[in-house]
C-alpha cells in the first residue's frame, strides 16, 4: 500500500500563504510527445510574515528544465524537488520566480492537469490539478492575473483557448502557430483552463441587462458538433435568469464552452472557458432523452452560475467547498424549478438526495458538509457537500423567506467580490440583513449524519387542542459519537379531513408568513389551539429539512395526505410511504397480503385531473432500490428485490387495462419538443408501458417493441426499449440491443447509453460484464464508458446485490485495475462496497472481503485507499 504521500489535511491547521502571486504568465508549447510549460510568477511576500520563509511550490511529475529567481538561474543545489514540492529560498519581499518544465499530456490518464482527450488537449485543474501543469502555489486563496500563450502545430490544433479575452495570435515557423489570452480577473489556479484542438465552433450572442454584448461560443470535435444548440440556448436562459433572480450579470466579453469525451466529472466552471463532459452538454432529440435534456440544462446553468458563486467569490480553502457547490446546486435547482415545474424538480431532487446522500451519511465515509479533515480532496466532491450543502442553503431560504435571502446574497456578492471566502462569511451576510442568529444553525456545517425526527400527536377534544411532540436525534458518525440538536425548519399545515388548510394558532416558534415552525431543542412540544376536530398534520412540506421522519399515522390520515394534501410534494411523499410500508411487509413475509389501500391510491391518482402527468408518474412509480435500501437494516437483498417486484406486478396486473389505455392515449406523433408538459407526458407514457409490460401481456411487449422501432426521438425509444429489457423476454431484449448498437455505433453518447442499457439488465452478471468490457465500444481510459458499464452494474440492485456474490470480487478487481489508470474514477467505485455492514451476512461478508482485497493491494492511490480503509474501520 502506498501511503507515503498520503497525509491528513486539517481545517484547524489553515494558515494564510507566506507568498502571493500577483501575476502569472504562462507559455505552453505543445509538441508531439511532450509539452513545455514556461511559467513566470510575480511574487510578493505576505507583509504580515516576518523573516524570509522558504518558498514551497506544488508540482507533480514536473521534468525540470530550468528554475530561475529574478535574473539568477538556479543550479540543482539551489533548489529541492521532492514529495511533490519544490523548495527555494527567495530571501526577498518581491521577486520573479520562473520555471521551465516538461510534462506529458498524452500519457496522463488521470485526466487531471493537462491531458489528451480524443484529438484535443485540454485541462482539468479543480481541485489540485494545476500542480500537474507547472510549479505553483496551488491553493484557492492565492489569486492571480493570468496571461497564457499557447503554441502548437497549426494543422493539428487550429483552435487554441484559455481563460479571458484573446489578445494576440499569429503564425510561427515550422507550421506552428500561437494564441495569447489574458484574463483580467484575479483567480485561483483551479479555475485555469487551456484547450488545443481541431474543433468546430458554434456562436451566439447574449446582451446583458446593462446592454453589453457577450459572444458565446461552444466548441466540439467534429463527431459531436451537431449537438450544441440546446446547450447554447440553455446558456442564454441561465444568463438571463441570474440577472433577474440574483441581479448577477456576466463580466467578460466572451463565454466559451468546450465539450470533451474524456472527463472525470460533469463539467468545470473555469473562468470564461467552461470545459464539459460531452455527455453533459451535447444534446439532440434523436440521441438524448428528456432526462438528459434536463440534466444538460441544469449543468450548463450550474457552471454558468459559478461565475459569481465560485469564481468572483471563491473559496479560501477546500474545506469551504460547499460554499460554492452547495450554493450553486441550490441556484441551479431554483433555475430548473422556475423554468419547468417546481414540484417535479423538488420530488426528483429529494429522491436523489435520499438515494445518494442519506446512504453516504449513514456509512463509514460520512462527513459533514464542511469536512474537518481529508486525505484526498477529490474524495470530497460528494452528495453531502453538493446536495446536502444545497439543502442547508435551502433551509436558510426557508427560514428567512425570499426577500431577506436575496438581500443576504446581494450583500455576500458585494462584500466578497474578488475574494476567497468562507462559509462563515456567507452566514454572516445572512445574519446581517436579517438580524437572525444562525449560531446554532451552523451545526449543519460541522455535524454529519441524517437527523431523525420522531413525531407524536395527541388531541384534546374538550380543549380543542392538538399537540405535536417532536424529538430529534442523530446517529453517531465517524469521529462524532454525540450530536447536539440541529435547528430544523418544519414547513407545515394542519389539514381538515377534506384536505382543507386550517388557520394555525400555536405556542411554538412559528412564522405565519412562511408557515415555518422552528425546532431547536432535542424535544419540542407545540400546542395548536382552536380546533374542533383532530387535524391531519402535513409536516416538512416540500422537504423543508434533510431529515428522516417517524410518525405513526392512522390509515385514514395517511389516505388524506396521499390523496388530498394541497402540497403536491407531501402528497407524493405520503403515497410513496404507503408503498414503502407494503414493501416492508413483503420483505418480511413475501406471502403477506397487499392492502386494498394500494389499489385505491393508484386509482385515485390516475383519476385525478388536477395532477400534471409528470407528478402522476412520480407518484405511482415505486421507490427505487437506491432509496429503499436506505430504509432497511439489515438489507436482505433478495428478499427486498422480490418484495418490490411483487408489488410492482400486483399494480401491473390489477390496472393492466388502464396501462394499456394510457400507453395508447399518451402516444404522440408530433415532432419532439423539450418542455415540462411534453416531458411529463412521455414520463407517464413510459411508466404506463413499464407497468403494462410487467403485467405479462404479450400485446404489451409487442407495443413496446413497436414504439422502440418507430421512435424518432430518444425518449420514446427508451420508453419502448427499457420496457422490453425489463421483461423476461431475453431473446427479444438481445435482438433489440443488437439492433440499437448497429444503428448508433458511431454516436458517442448513444454508445455510452447502449453500454449502460446492457449493464442495467436484471440478468446482467460477471460473464456479461467481462464480455462488455472486451467489446470494441469499451475503453478503460474513458470515464464515461467505465461508468456506463461498472456504474450501471453496481447500481443495478437486482443484478449486483441480489445476484451472485462473486460480483463484489469482480468490482474490487476492476477498482484495482482502474486505479492504475485513473484514481479519481476508481475511488468512486469503492463506495459501492462501503455499505457492507448494512447487508445480511450472505452479502455483507463477501463485500467486506472484496474491500480487504483492495486495501491489501500494493501501490494504491490515496484516493482509493482513503475510502476503502475508512470503509473497513
Ligand atoms: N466544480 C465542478 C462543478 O461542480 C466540479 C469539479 C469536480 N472536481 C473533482 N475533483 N471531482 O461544477
Ligand atoms: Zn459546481
Amino acid at each position: 500500500m502506498r501511503t507515503d504521500t498520503a497525509r491528513t489535511i486539517r481545517l484547524k491547521d489553515y494558515k494564510k500563504p507566506d507568498y502571493t502571486i500577483k501575476k502569472t504568465d504562462l507559455t505552453i508549447q505543445i509538441f508531439e510527445n511532450y509539452t513545455q510549460v514556461e511559467s513566470t510568477l510575480h511574487m510578493h511576500k505576505n507583509p504580515e510574515v516576518v523573516g524570509f520563509p522558504v518558498l514551497q511550490l506544488n508540482g507533480i511529475d514536473q521534468q525540470i528544465q530550468q528554475i530561475q529567481l529574478d535574473e539568477l538561474v538556479l543550479t540543482e543545489s539551489d533548489y529541492q524537488y521532492e514529495d511533490e514540492l519544490l523548495t527555494v529560498q527567495p530571501g526577498k519581499d518581491e521577486f520573479v520566480f520562473k520555471s521551465i518544465t516538461h510534462i506529458k499530456p498524452n500519457e496522463n490518464t488521470s485526466l487531471e492537469g493537462l491531458y489528451q482527450s480524443g484529438t484535443m488537449i485540454c485541462s482539468q485543474c479543480e481541485a489540485e490539478g494545476f500542480r500537474k501543469i507547472t510549479f505553483y502555489l496551488d491553493r484557492p486563496d492565492v489569486m492571480s492575473v493570468f496571461t497564457t500563450r499557447i503554441e502548437a502545430d497549426a494543422k493539428q490544433y487550429p483552435i487554441l483557448l484559455s481563460n479571458g479575452n484573446p489578445v494576440e495570435q499569429g503564425e510561427l515557423a515550422g507550421g506552428r502557430h500561437f494564441a495569447t489570452w489574458h484574463d483580467p480577473f484575479p483567480k485561483p489556479s483551479y479555475l485555469f483552463a487551456a484547450v488545443a484542438g481541431d474543433l468546430v465552433r458554434h456562436d451566439d450572442v447574449f446582451v446583458t441587462q446593462s446592454g453589453r454584448e457577450v459572444s458565446l461560443r461552444i466548441f466540439a470535435e467534429a463527431h459531436n458538433a451537431h449537438k450544441t444548440d440546446f446547450a447554447l440556448d440553455s446558456l442564454k436562459r441561465s444568463m438571463a435568469w441570474d440577472e433577474k433572480r440574483y441581479g448577477r450579470e456576466y463580466d467578460l466579453d466572451i463565454f466559451m464552452i468546450v465539450a470533451s469525451d474524456f472527463f472525470n466529472m460533469g463539467a468545470m466552471e473555469n473562468k470564461g472557458l467552461n470545459i464539459f463532459n460531452s455527455a453533459a452538454v451535447l444534446a439532440s432529440p434523436e440521441t438524448s432523452s428528456d432526462d438528459r435534456f434536463d440534466r444538460i440544462e441544469a449543468i450548463v446553468a450550474h457552471e454558468y452560475f459559478h461565475n459569481w458563486s465560485g469564481n468572483r467569490v471563491t473559496c479560501r480553502d477546500w474545506f469551504q467547498l460547499t460554499l460554492k457547490e452547495g450554493l450553486t446546486v441550490y441556484r441551479d435547482s431554483q433555475f430548473t424549478a422556475d423554468t419547468h415545474n417546481a414540484t417535479v424538480k423538488r420530488i426528483s431532487d429529494v429522491d436523489m438526495l435520499k438515494a445518494a446522500q442519506f446512504s453516504e451519511d449513514a456509512g463509514p465515509n460520512a462527513h459533514p458538509i464542511q469536512p474537518q479533515e481529508y486525505v484526498e480532496i477529490n474524495n470530497f466532491y460528494t452528495a453531502t457537500v453538493y446536495e446536502k450543502g444545497a439543502e442547508v442553503i435551502g433551509m436558510i431560504h426557508t427560514i428567512l423567506g425570499e426577500a431577506l435571502f436575496r438581500q443576504g446574497t446581494d450583500l455576500y456578492f458585494e462584500t466578497f467580490d474578488g475574494q476567497a471566502a468562507t462559509t462563515d462569511d456567507f452566514i454572516g451576510c445572512m445574519e446581517k440583513v436579517s438580524g437572525h442568529d444562525f449560531t446554532q444553525f451552523k451545526r449543519w456545517y460541522v455535524q454529519a449524519g441524517t437527523p431523525n425526527v420522531a413525531v407524536e400527536e395527541s388531541f384534546d377534544a374538550n380543549a380543542g387542542q392538538y399537540k405535536l411532540t417532536f424529538t430529534q436525534s442523530c446517529r453517531p458518525t465517524p469521529n462524532q459519537p454525540e450530536k447536539r440538536p440541529f435547528v430544523i425548519p418544519v414547513k407545515m399545515a394542519l389539514l381538515s379531513e377534506q384536505g382543507k388548510e386550517l388557520p394555525i394558532s400555536c405556542d411554538g416558534d412559528f412564522n405565519s408568513d412562511t408557515s415555518v415552525l422552528l425546532l431547536k431543542e432535542a424535544t419540542t412540544v407545540v400546542t395548536f389551539s382552536g380546533l374542533n376536530a383532530k387535524p391531519v398534520a402535513s409536516l416538512f412540506r416540500d422537504f423543508s429539512a434533510p431529515v428522516t421522519v417517524d410518525m405513526a399515522l392512522s390509515d385514514q390520515d395517511q389516505m388524506t395526505l396521499a390523496t388530498k394534501d394541497s402540497n403536491a410534494f407531501n402528497r407524493t411523499n405520503a403515497l410513496q410511504s404507503v408503498f414503502v410500508e407494503v414493501i416492508r411487509k413483503l420483505n418480511a413475509d413475501i406471502d403477506s397480503a397487499i392492502p386494498e389501500s394500494v389499489d385505491e391510491l393508484i386509482k385515485a391518482t390516475l383519476g385525478d385531473g388536477s395532477l400534471v402527468d409528470a407528478v402522476k408518474a412520480q407518484m405511482i412509480t415505486l421507490p427505487s432500490f437506491a432509496v429503499l435500501r436506505t430504509m432497511f437494516s439489515p438489507i436482505n437483498a433478495q428478499a427486498l428485490a422480490f418484495a418490490r417486484e411483487k408489488l410492482k406486478r400486483h399494480i401491473a396486473v390489477t390496472f393492466a387495462e388502464q396501462w394499456q389505455q394510457l400507453a395508447n392515449s399518451l402516444a404522440s406523433a408530433q415532432p419532439y419538443e423539450f418542455n415540462a408538459a411534453e416531458a411529463g407526458r412521455r414520463a407517464l407514457h413510459g411508466t404506463a408501458i413499464s407497468y403494462w409490460v410487467s403485467s405479462g401481456q404479450v400485446e404489451a411487449i409487442n407495443f413496446a417493441e413497436a414504439l422502440y422501432r418507430a421512435a424518432e426521438n430518444q425518449s420514446d425509444r427508451l420508453n419502448g426499449l427499457q420496457a422490453v429489457l425489463s421483461s423476461d423476454d431475453q431473446e427479444r431484449s438481445e435482438k433489440l440491443l443488437t439492433h440499437y448498437y448497429r444503428q448508433w455505433k458511431d454516436d458517442t453518447q448513444m454508445v455510452e447509453t447502449w453500454l449502460a442499457l446492457n449493464a442495467g439488465q436484471k440478468s446482467f452478471d460477471v460473464a456479461q460484464a467481462n464480455a462488455l468490457m472486451a467489446h470494441e465500444a469499451f475503453d478503460l481510459t474513458n470515464p464515461n464508458k467505465v461508468r456506463s458499464v461498472l456504474g450501471a452494474f453496481a447500481s443495478n440492485f437486482e443484478a449486483f446485490h441480489a445476484g451472485e456474490v462473486g460480483n463484489y470480487q469482480f468490482i474490487a478487481e476492476q477498482i484495482v485495475k482502474l486505479d492504475q489508470v485513473n484514481p479519481q474514477v476508481a475511488a468512486r467505485f469503492t463506495k459501492v462496497l462501503e455499505s457492507w455492514r448494512v447487508f445480511t451476512e450472505d452479502r455483507g461478508v463477501p463485500m467486506k472481503q472484496a474491500l480487504e482485497m483492495i486495501v491489501s493491494t500494493d501501490g494504491l492511490s490515496p484516493d482509493v485507499s482513503e475510502l476503502a480503509m475508512n470503509a473497513l474501520k
